[in-house]
């Protein structure tokens, strides 16, 4: 599990989640309710404290403890905070209970698979590099999402990212794009993203939940990023994240790993290189 001086920072790391949609903000005003849909508000973060209980509770027991680590993130991240905390956003139901999180990222995008970025990371990158760049964004991009522990598999999420969408479009974005982390490949470490993505169940739904969830909602699948995020470790931190002992030098499936963590004993080095699915919404 994350350590819990880091819950708020997943926040700027990866997440997802569900009713109004409000936009994030450390400072000013709280946004008022940018869309609506049924019961469900999207808010922006300025009208959430980062101290509320609900807002820790929706980070609580979600990340991996290795989330945090990928050390080619780390330079961006206040950046982000600093550029986009109006593209934060959480749901919230009809008595204002936050059920779902997500952030997101502006970027200029041709909308092409070449021009995709090569995964969360570098999308990350090129979004704060283009900002300071004054470049215009068109694209509205979905990094992660979260939906409070206790209401996943109630559709909140779904209905989030039909918020988001409905967002998008209304500030203006041609377009909305999401490098998306399939929930179940953590069950299928040793087989490749490229399969994986189009692995489908007898009524022709999408196997992962999360990619499913992207595909009824309108998304389109448009290709593999095998090295979206990598993260870095000694082997003792490897072993306090995975929780499991790593005695030698090696391939290892572990818990949460959608593909395997490479362990070099002599280096004292562990790298995992986790894989994502772009995902275009408009
Ligand atoms: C991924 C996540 C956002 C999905 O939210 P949710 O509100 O539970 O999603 P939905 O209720 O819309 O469910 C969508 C589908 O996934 C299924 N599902 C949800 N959680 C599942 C699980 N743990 N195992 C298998 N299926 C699951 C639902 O049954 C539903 O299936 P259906 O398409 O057959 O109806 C949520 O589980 C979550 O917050 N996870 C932790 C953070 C995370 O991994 N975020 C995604 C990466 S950024």
């Amino acid at each position: 599990m994350p350590e819990n001086s880091d819950l708020p920072e997943l926040f700027n790391e990866r997440l997802s989640w569900g009713g109004q949609l409000y936009r994030r903000g450390r400072q000013g005003q709280c946004h008022p309710v940018v869309m609506t849909t049924g019961h469900q508000r999207l808010v922006d973060s300025r009208c959430v404290s980062q101290d509320d209980p609900q807002v820790q509770m929706l980070f609580s027991e979600q990340w991996p403890a290795f989330i945090t680590h990928d050390e080619d993130v780390k330079p961006f991240l206040d950046r982000r905070v600093e550029y986009f905390s109006d593209l934060d956003y959480y749901v919230l139901d009809d008595d204002g209970a936050v059920i779902a999180g997500a952030w997101c990222v502006p970027l200029r995008w041709d909308g092409s698979v070449r021009e995709l970025p090569a995964g969360y990371t570098d999308l990350l990158k090129i979004a704060v590099e283009q900002r300071e760049k004054q470049t215009v964004p068109d694209t509205l991009a979905l990094m992660a999402a979260v939906v409070r522990p206790d209401l996943k598999r109630a559709g909140v999420a779904s209905r989030a990212v039909a918020l988001l969408k409905a967002e998008a479009t209304s500030r203006g974005f041609q377009r909305m794009l999401a490098p998306v982390r399939p929930t179940l490949k953590c069950r299928y470490p040793l087989t490749p993203i490229q399969q994986y993505m189009r692995w489908r169940r007898s009524d022709g739904a999408l196997l992962d939940p999360w990619l499913r969830t992207h595909e009824r909602a309108g998304g389109k699948l448009l290709a593999p990023a095998p090295a979206s995020q990598q993260f870095t470790g000694t082997i003792t931190e490897w072993e306090r994240w995975v929780d499991l002992p790593l005695p030698d030098s090696g391939r290892y499936v572990f818990p949460e790993g959608l593909d395997v963590l490479v362990v070099d004993a002599d280096a004292d080095h562990g790298a995992y290189v986790e894989p994502n699915v772009w995902v275009r919404h408009l």
